[in-house]
């Protein structure tokens, strides 16, 4: 992840504040607002070693109860003064019943309803978080395995909109010292962090593309939202193209397309 000192940063869903902690007191942007989407008290009780005190102490602006998706719970944001707003590893939070599942994701699928999370982020980063003056990025840092890496992030999150997406660069760990990724529901710390953080932006030719990597298996003979290739033969493609994995793929590309034709 790259890291600028002059940026003014917010951060979106921080589990426990180990990230937000990190980022403050090893690369010291500019200006730092952490936000958490848990109330103090959840937070407090679902991750028991947290890093909120200690944040407090270095006069961090923390904001709770902030969902992303829902514009009632920013009063307190100061709107259009960021240069970057970063969302680590997000992921909805478990449904609470077989009947929430239902309700929310039986029909439209758990998948595109985290596609429709990271959309939300990024729609609303651009239009009310982010100095329409200022650097204008927005990063996601997630992992190269399933289900991640089936929500084709490099390839769907910005069909329709008004923004680019720009490449992505390594997330290691090492650079964030104190930082555990944390389980969405658990007081569980994840161990195999290893991850991409991707960036999006409102400047096609932002000067930060040249520092990242760009969006990978989009060659002819490779298939970009399976992440898979290159195919040597026609037969590899048409092998790959009939296989389980592909034919998911397809259904969930048409789901999300459903999706933002409705937006
Ligand atoms: C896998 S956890 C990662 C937590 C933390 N970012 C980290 O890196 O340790 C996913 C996070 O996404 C957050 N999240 C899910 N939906 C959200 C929303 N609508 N707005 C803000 N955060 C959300 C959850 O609260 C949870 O903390």
């Amino acid at each position: 992840m790259i890291i600028k000192k002059k940026w003014r940063i917010l951060t979106v869903g921080d589990g426990d504040l180990s990230f937000s902690y990190s980022l403050f007191k090893y690369h010291r942007p500019a200006h730092l607002t952490a936000t958490v989407y848990d109330s103090q008290s959840t937070m407090t009780n679902k991750y028991r070693d947290n890093a909120l005190r200690s944040l407090q102490q270095k006069d961090v602006n923390i904001l709770f109860n902030f969902d992303v998706t829902n514009p009632n719970s920013w009063s307190t944001l100061q709107k259009n003064k960021f240069d970057v707003v970063i969302f680590q590893f997000p992921l909805l939070p478990a449904f609470q019943s077989f009947q929430e599942y239902k309700n929310k994701a039986e029909k439209i699928s758990v998948n595109t309803l985290n596609r429709q999370l990271l959309r939300h982020f990024l729609d609303n980063a651009f239009q009310y978080f982010l100095d329409p003056n200022g650097q204008q990025l927005c990063f996601i840092t997630s992992k190269d395995v399933k289900p991640y890496r089936e929500w084709n992030i490099e390839n769907a999150l910005h069909k329709q909109s008004n923004f680019y997406y720009l490449g992505s660069s390594l997330f290691d760990i090492q650079n964030f010292p104190e930082y555990k990724v944390r389980n969405v529901d658990r007081d569980k710390h994840v161990r195999d962090t290893k991850g991409r953080t991707y960036a999006w932006t409102l400047q096609k030719n932002h000067a930060l593309k040249k520092e990242l990597e760009a969006p990978i298996y989009q060659e002819e003979n490779c298939c970009s939202m399976c992440r898979a290739g290159p195919f040597t033969t026609e037969f590899d493609r048409n092998e790959h193209n009939a296989s389980k994995k592909h034919q998911q793929m397809v259904q969930f590309e048409a789901l999300w397309q459903a999706l933002i034709n409705r937006f």
